[in-house]
């Protein structure tokens, strides 16, 4: 596992986007495991102004997210289909149709969920996975367990989780409670992990993630594991 603590949160965009490219560039249908929240904001900025200089084309891309919120369908302004769009999707040159988010307002839900995990082995999995990290080390919607759990599914989300996320929505009561989230399995398959975090407030989490034990407790500690992962750390 590779750490790199950077000055600025520009630098860490900057860092990240460079990487992306890079593999975008060296295989062009490349398939991206895509994460939202604001930790990649600025990485997916920095994307969309290398490929509107050129640089990278998104064309033979295919993406997949890492989660949805139950109940919030793509209109809707704090789904992460919205997210993805609005930061990136619509600024590059990727088809749109080549791009997945779970959806969090699936009839069966458990069949979204099944049918996620199977489209994702049958594209081989993929081959950069870019991730975020909670403040309770959940990676995706996995949050602390006694367990690390492989499968795509709904999972709760935490009341940590609901309190850090009550900051994109009007009120705290507006927090879907459950997510469709990407297991442990399908986000450790990746060949390449690149996960952004900044902030003080992430500075503990990422200490005992990746230099502590390996537990559930913590589910991106299960990291440490992984044969080819970038942290990349701002404290600002
Ligand atoms: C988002 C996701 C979450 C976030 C995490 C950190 O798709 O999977 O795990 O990465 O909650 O969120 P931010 O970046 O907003 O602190």
């Amino acid at each position: 596992m590779n750490l790199i603590k950077v000055k600025s949160y520009d630098e860490l965009s900057t860092k990240a986007a460079s990487i992306i490219c890079a593999q975008v560039v060296s295989k062009p249908d490349s398939i991206l495991g895509l994460a939202t929240g604001s930790s990649p904001v600025g990485t997916y900025k920095k994307i969309v102004e290398k490929c509107a200089a050129g640089e990278v084309d998104f064309s033979r891309v295919r993406s997949v997210n890492l989660d949805e919120y139950v109940g919030l369908d793509g209109s809707h302004e704090q789904s992460y289909r919205y997210f993805m769009d609005t930061h990136l999707f619509d600024h590059i040159n990727i088809d749109k149709k080549n791009t997945r988010v779970p959806c969090g307002i699936a009839e069966d839900l458990a069949k979204e969920c099944a049918d996620y995990d199977a489209y994702i082995k049958s594209i081989g999995g993929t081959d950069l996975q870019v991730l975020g990290i909670g403040v309770d080390g959940h990676i995706g919607f996995n949050e602390p367990d006694d367990h690390f759990t492989l499968a795509t599914r709904v999972a709760d989300l935490d009341e940590s989780t609901i309190d850090a996320n009550a900051r994109f929505f009007a009120s705290r009561d507006e927090v879907p409670k459950q997510a469709i989230t990407m297991g442990i399995g399908a986000i450790m398959s990746a060949k390449k992990i690149v996960l952004v975090a900044n902030g003080k407030a992430k500075k503990e989490i990422i200490e005992k993630a990746f230099t502590g034990t390996i537990t559930p407790q913590i589910t991106a500690s299960i990291l440490q594991v992984h044969p080819d992962c970038t942290v990349i750390y701002s404290e600002e």
